[in-house]
């Protein structure tokens, strides 16, 4: 039996992860921490207790870990990329701030953490094709700065400590649940919506532009099986790098026009955007994931494409 406290349960992996993780671990307690003004609702809010848990706040974070006697803790609480451009001083206070708090509950009531870390976390100074496991990070978005130094405080909290920390490099994540926001590979998954919609896709990021994506589906069992990992096998911990593909926009867009045949995409360049992008890696190399646990991806872009079409004309009620 596990019982955990995921912080950021109502964003965009939140809000999907508590209700895998409440269906994995039917037994435990699953506890969706939320902020004021993005509480739970519908089948999140019903399926399992939620509590306010603001990451900024260390003592609700440790309230909620005595309160259900947690023993694992989902730190999913962050801005996306070009949010964080607008608010550097708000990134660092969630993404680190938010984090130090996590480490120091963990420590103190023994909770093991899983935090995201990023493709945001390298910079134009890293290999930009098949990007090793362990190589340069230097990003240059304050995104970037703090997934890196997430991932340096977590390894710490471990060496020092023995706060049992885990986390993966997340690609761009495609879901048809919760919309991203304020993030650079956020069209991958607009795109879909227009071409359900049957709208002009407007493509904030010029073609040529590669970056890491995944399905939600292949995210949130990285998040999962991460954590389950035999730490024995664990020569890294924070952070591993995941990937499922790696396409520009005019691949994705050529892929969705096989199935929707009249889908039209223009170009409309946003600079904050094609900036971040291009100093980010065009692939990632997964080896260590793959031969330290186990990791394999499940979907694919014509996999994954089909899903989303068909998901989001359900969930839009847009016939064929
Ligand atoms: N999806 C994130 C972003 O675009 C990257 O991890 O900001």
């Amino acid at each position: 039996m596990k019982n955990i406290l995921i912080i950021g349960a109502t964003g965009q992996i939140g809000s999907e992860l508590t209700m895998k993780l409440r269906q994995e671990y039917p037994g435990g307690n699953v506890v969706a921490g939320y902020i004021k003004g993005a509480e739970p609702k519908g089948a999140l809010a019903e399926s399992g207790p939620s509590e306010e848990v603001d990451i900024t706040n260390a003592q609700q974070i440790a309230d909620a870990v005595d309160k259900y006697k947690v023993d694992t803790i989902y730190n999913l609480a962050a801005l996306l990329s070009a949010t964080a451009e607008a608010k550097p001083q708000l990134a660092w206070k969630i993404g680190v701030g938010g984090l130090f708090n996590t480490l120091e509950v963990a420590r103190e009531k023994n909770c093991a953490v899983f935090t995201p870390s990023s493709i945001g976390s390298f910079g134009k100074g890293t290999p930009k094709d098949r990007t090793p496991q362990d190589t340069i990070q230097r990003p240059d978005t304050i995104y970037g700065v703090t997934k890196v130094t997430g991932e340096m405080l977590s390894d710490y909290y471990t060496r020092r400590f023995g706060v049992d920390t885990r986390s993966v490099r997340f690609p761009g994540l495609i879901s048809y649940v919760a919309p991203p926001g304020g993030g650079t590979t956020d069209y991958a998954v607009d795109i879909y919506y227009s071409a359900v919609k049957g709208e002009t896709f407007q493509c904030p990021l010029n073609p040529g532009t590669f970056m890491d994506m995944m399905y939600m589906p292949d995210a949130l069992r990285a998040a999962i099986e991460i954590m389950e990992a035999n730490p024995d096998r664990l020569i890294h911990r924070n952070s591993f790098n995941v990937t499922s593909m790696s396409f520009d926009p005019e691949i994705i867009y050529k892929k969705i026009c096989e199935y929707v045949p009249d889908f039209k995409m223009e170009y409309k360049h946003d600079p904050l955007r094609q900036a971040i992008a291009d100093s980010w890696p065009n692939s990632l190399d997964d080896t260590c994931a793959r031969e330290e646990w186990d990791w394999k991806p499940e979907y694919d872009l014509d996999s994954m494409t089909v899903d989303m079409l068909k998901q989001l004309r359900l969930k839009l009620g847009v016939e064929k």
